[in-house]
């Protein structure tokens, strides 16, 4: 079943669960987390980073949405960390009306601009937008304490941006990495529990491959509804194929979609998505 995101988040935020949005490059994607989430009884996400998006064009976009329409559980399909307005064209002309808009490279007056013109052209379009405010890092080495804090999401910044913007998810940094954490994961509760006090949208954490299981779980708590999760799936994938001794294509295919349906799966018994469906 073919579901908006902003209807996932916004269930998911009323009953206290986060939506799982995972990053599809391909089929075996696509099948592992469809079956995880059919398994499971979860409504879930297929996401597609813009990379991704132009390696696989229209064609990763219509099997990302009817792979949503055929599933049993109630499926989102959306564009990841979209910066430049012909990826979102593309997204838009291929059917694919939920998007992040991330004008997070830019300083904050720009952001709202670019973020408020966007949105207004994907809401006139019926779709849905994320947002992002702060700079979710590939990773904080080398950076002072201020450094990091001055990337982190400001709380009454927040405010004023979704009001000015009207986006419908808000993304936020409160020490979340892409990637790898090279260090132990250190997140600003209190920072998420301002933001959550005064934002009456749904919340993102981005980064959570290696986010330590009671992290996620104080995180729901605390008011995230979705998380967004790619280099523990890639990781899967990889891995598979490195210590492979099949020589059946279609038997390594199944082997790599068994591997990710298995990380897939447990982090929708973490989200509390399991029977959500
Ligand atoms: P990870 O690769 O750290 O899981 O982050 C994924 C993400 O945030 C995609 O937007």
């Amino acid at each position: 079943m073919f579901f908006s995101t902003k209807e996932l988040l916004n269930d998911a935020l009323q009953g206290n669960y986060a939506i799982g949005a995972f990053n599809i490059y391909n089929l075996e994607g696509v099948k592992a987390v469809i079956s995880a989430a059919e398994k499971l009884k979860s409504p879930v996400i297929l996401q597609i980073h813009p990379a991704a998006l132009t390696y696989g064009k229209e064609a990763l976009v219509a099997m990302c949405l009817s792979a949503a329409e055929a599933s049993c559980v109630p499926t989102g399909v959306h564009l990841d960390h979209s910066s430049k307005p012909e990826e979102i064209d593309l997204a838009l002309s291929s059917g694919l009306h939920s998007i992040m808009v991330d004008g997070s490279h830019l300083d904050y007056q720009r952001n709202i601009e670019f973020t408020q013109k966007l949105t207004q052209r994907i809401h006139s379009l019926d779709g849905v937008v994320e947002a992002e405010l702060g700079r979710i890092s590939g990773s904080e080495d080398g950076l002072t304490v201020p450094e990091i804090e001055a990337k982190m999401t400001d709380p009454q910044r927040a405010l004023e941006f979704v009001a000015l913007t009207q986006v419908d998810m808000l993304a936020v940094c409160i020490g979340n990495v892409h990637g790898r954490y090279s260090k132990p994961v250190n997140l600003d509760w209190q920072r998420l529990t301002n933001i959550r006090q005064i934002i009456n949208i749904p919340l993102v954490l981005h980064g959570t491959s290696g986010v330590p299981d009671e992290m996620v779980i104080k995180c729901i708590e605390l008011g995230i509804s979705k998380f967004n999760i790619n280099t523990e799936l890639r990781q899967a994938y990889m891995k598979t194929i490195a210590q492979s001794q099949e020589d059946d294509l279609l038997g390594l295919m199944n082997n790599v979609v068994n591997a990710m349906q298995t990380v897939v799966e447990a982090k929708l018994r973490l989200f509390g998505s399991q029977g959500k469906a």
